[in-house]
């Protein structure tokens, strides 16, 4: 890209170099929503309308941004979420991402949909905790589209467990892909410059790299219910987080259920159109459930940019948040100096807010160091 990695300050600076380098096909991919983009403008929006309550003179002179999530200490309050299609963004792909997740002492959700097989994810992460002498607290987890063919589901989770993948993060909001408007009038183009062909045949009826890792119809199953749990959890013994929940209501249904986190999310404002941004279906839990937050780990995702947004969801109950887009950017336009720059640039963001917000550790962060009277009040 034109622009010099040392020009990339906050994490919003990766998107233009990324936009040079990538195809336009997969930059529409990436960058696309829903509609007309309601549920993307929430996420981003949100955030903004809400405002710290700082405290002074609180001794902030050493500070420690440790958190755990799902009993596994993180280096930092904040993972890297389920993403498909990182093949396009770089040829290390998810190897690359998840070896620079582990030099930063992160976490990373990979997606069912990758470019490279889950073993060998797994294996890239574990050379790189070998090389720094296991050090990382970083694990991986695993985001799981469930497949219509039961058999190929029960195998899926069987290799995720045999790799050595911590939990299970079942996507519940992809009963159906949603309307990509960007990607349409792309298709559309391009149908009408090359005339209509067939593309999808059964052979590429899967996540496969032939694909792009994309979601293709006829993988997803529309007709995933609650009672589905029951014979994941025979297969899946470790933690489960159900990653797209929307409302207090399945808030509490996933509590009954027993899993052990949520993950607030409108998928990155890709799917449902109108969707509330996760932290405004935070907000509703905290009203009307708030008991849930000692129930389960909270988690959310979507249009978190800087790390005060990411201070701003853990002072409203939340246990750690995802984020997406920035680093498929920031390895797009610079590989591995990226992927570990877009970390730098949130940790610091974390720790000079936690500074200036008068905390010295995580744990301190409360509801009423922010105020969301704005938010909830237009
Ligand atoms: C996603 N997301 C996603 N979610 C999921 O459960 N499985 C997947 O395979 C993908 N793939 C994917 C690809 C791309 C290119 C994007 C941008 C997003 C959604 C993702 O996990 C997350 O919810 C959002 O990306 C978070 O929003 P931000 O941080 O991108 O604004």
């Amino acid at each position: 890209p034109s622009t010099n990695l040392a020009l990339c300050v906050t994490t919003d600076d990766f998107e233009a170099p990324a936009k040079e380098v990538l195809s336009e096909k997969s930059w529409v991919y990436v960058s696309s929503s829903a509609s007309s983009g309601l549920s993307l403008k929430a996420n981003l929006d949100d955030w903004s309308r809400i405002n710290f309550r700082p405290r002074i003179m609180r001794s902030v002179s050493s500070i420690n941004t440790n958190r755990a999530i799902l009993g596994q200490t993180s280096q930092l309050p904040f993972f890297v979420s389920a993403m498909g299609t990182l093949g396009n963004a770089h040829p290390g792909a998810e190897p690359l991402l998840a070896r620079g997740s582990t030099r930063k002492g992160l976490h990373m959700v990979v997606s069912t949909a990758t470019s490279k097989p889950l073993e060998e994810i797994m294996d890239a992460h574990q050379e790189e905790q070998n090389i720094l002498k296991n050090q990382s607290p970083s694990k991986l987890a695993f985001q799981l589209y469930v497949p219509v063919d039961r058999s190929k589901a029960l195998s899926l989770i069987r290799r995720v467990k045999a790799a050595g993948y911590q939990s299970l993060w079942i996507t519940v909001d992809t009963s159906v892909l949603g309307k990509r408007t960007a990607d349409r009038y792309l298709q559309a183009q391009e149908a009408l410059d090359q005339g209509a062909k067939e593309r999808e045949t059964a052979a590429e009826n899967e996540f496969s790299p032939a694909f792009g890792g994309r979601p293709v119809p006829g993988y997803l199953d529309p007709g995933l219910s609650w009672e589905d749990l029951a014979w994941i959890k025979q297969e899946w013994s470790g933690p489960i987080v159900l990653k797209g929940i929307q409302t207090v209501e399945d808030v509490k249904i996933a509590v009954e259920y027993g899993v052990q986190g949520v993950l607030l999310s409108n998928h990155g404002g890709r799917q449902i159109h109108s969707a509330p941004s996760a932290l405004m279906t935070l907000l509703e839990i905290r009203t009307y459930y708030p008991e849930a937050l000692d129930k389960l780990e909270v988690f959310l995702d979507g249009g978190l940019r800087d790390g005060a947004d990411v201070l701003k969801a853990l002072c409203l109950g939340a246990t750690a948040v995802g984020v997406g887009r920035p680093y498929f950017y920031a390895m797009a336009a610079y590989g591995m100096e990226g992927i570990e720059k877009c970390t730098d640039v949130l940790a610091e963001e974390v720790e000079i807010t936690m500074k200036m917000l008068g905390v010295s550790s995580l744990d301190q962060l409360r509801p009423e160091m922010v105020n969301t009277t704005r938010l909830l009040n237009d």
